[in-house]
């Protein structure tokens, strides 16, 4: 593979509401404590387990409420570089991966959740494809990347993780990371795909918010320096800056019945120039951050025109535009192992 073949390719204000707050939690070697580990991955599983037949459907299907340009560009990116066999880390129910069975690729892949690892069994099947190369486990156990056989440990062409990072502890991106580093050859590729926080300053609602508040005013930092008055003045700016915000939307998504919805589990964005330089740190060369999902105005604004909203920001796909950092709302790390 040649590493270098690469193609052209949201919390409201202080104080802070976040649905699921991980912070306050005991840490044990830089990671959450495992039961508040176990919390979190009983609820996601609990999410996921009633999507297990539908959500090839809804992401990848010709109704998705947006084409699935993640996979084309993974694919692309897969292809260029010639790799031969490839593991996916949350992969689902095979749902990128069935995605991939036309291409002669070794597949295999784990998720958290039976059911969805169940359906992608059975898929596989129906394919051709072993479905004893799909296995559970999560991305926090190192012992998940290893396939049943015990062939494949360590020695994977490539690596993709995708839809699974909104679900980890912000302590746990970098172990993450590491698991994926130790999964493939030296000279292999690693795909992360994650929610682009950075987005949240072009939707202009609850997250823009958040992001003010949290990731750049900092107001609390700023209250400590405060005299009295001060801090009566600067709660008032506050609340008028938030009044600048649509801080009704967007909508929570729910529960179909009673299980979770996606948005009442830990559902996280990711910086994306945090997540470059975690990739730096953690043994990896050449690393990119490919920008998709383009929203040509803020999502808000999508039901005063809906076709022409899809068709200008389909047209704007481009994964190396700058104004990704701001307009489109995921994006994929990839970097080659050194
Ligand atoms: C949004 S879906 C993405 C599925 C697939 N990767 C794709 O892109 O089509 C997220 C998947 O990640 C899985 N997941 C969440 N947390 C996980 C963890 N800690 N380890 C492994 N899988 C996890 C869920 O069970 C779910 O199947």
């Amino acid at each position: 593979m040649n590493g270098t073949a690469w193609v052209s390719i949201f919390r409201p204000f202080w104080p802070p509401t976040a649905s699921l707050r991980i912070c306050g939690s005991r840490l044990v070697n830089g990671g959450v404590m495992d039961s508040e580990r176990s919390k979190i991955e009983a609820a996601v599983r609990a999410c996921y387990a009633s999507w297990s037949d539908s959500y090839h459907r809804d992401y990848y299907g010709p109704d998705a409420p947006y084409p699935p340009v993640h996979r084309d560009l993974l694919r692309r990116l897969l292809l260029d570089c010639g790799v031969k066999s490839l593991l996916d880390a949350g992969c689902g129910s095979a749902s990128f991966l069935r995605e991939m069975s036309d291409t002669g690729l070794d597949l295999y892949g784990f998720d958290i959740t039976p059911e969805m690892v169940a359906e992608g069994r059975r898929v596989f099947a129906g394919l051709g494809q072993a479905p004893q190369h799909l296995w559970e486990g999560s991305v926090l156990d190192p012992a998940a990347f290893a396939d049943p056989a015990g062939i494949m440990t360590g020695r994977f062409d490539a690596a993709v993780c995708a839809g699974v990072f909104p679900h980890i502890p912000e302590t746990d991106d970098a172990l993450v990371i590491r698991h994926l580093h130790a999964a493939v050859r030296p000279g292999g590729l690693v795909l992360v795909e994650a929610r682009n926080a950075l987005f949240a300053l072009f939707t202009l609602n609850r997250y823009t918010a958040v992001f003010f508040s949290e990731q750049l005013i900092r107001p609390q930092a700023l209250s400590a320096t405060a005299s009295e008055t001060e801090r009566a003045a600067l709660e008032h700016a506050l609340s008028r800056l938030r009044e600048r915000f649509r801080m009704d939307l967007p909508q929570l998504r729910r529960g179909k019945q009673n299980e979770p919805g996606y948005d009442e589990v830990l559902s996280r964005t990711h910086n994306p120039f945090i997540m470059r330089s975690l990739f730096e740190e953690n043994g990896f060369s050449d690393v990119r951050v490919l920008f998709y999902h383009y929203h040509c105005l803020p999502p808000m604004l999508e039901n005063e025109f809906p076709d022409l909203f899809r068709r200008s920001s389909l047209a704007m796909e481009d994964p190396n535009d700058w104004r990704g950092h701001f307009m489109a709302s995921a994006f994929i790390v990839a970097g080659v192992r050194t």
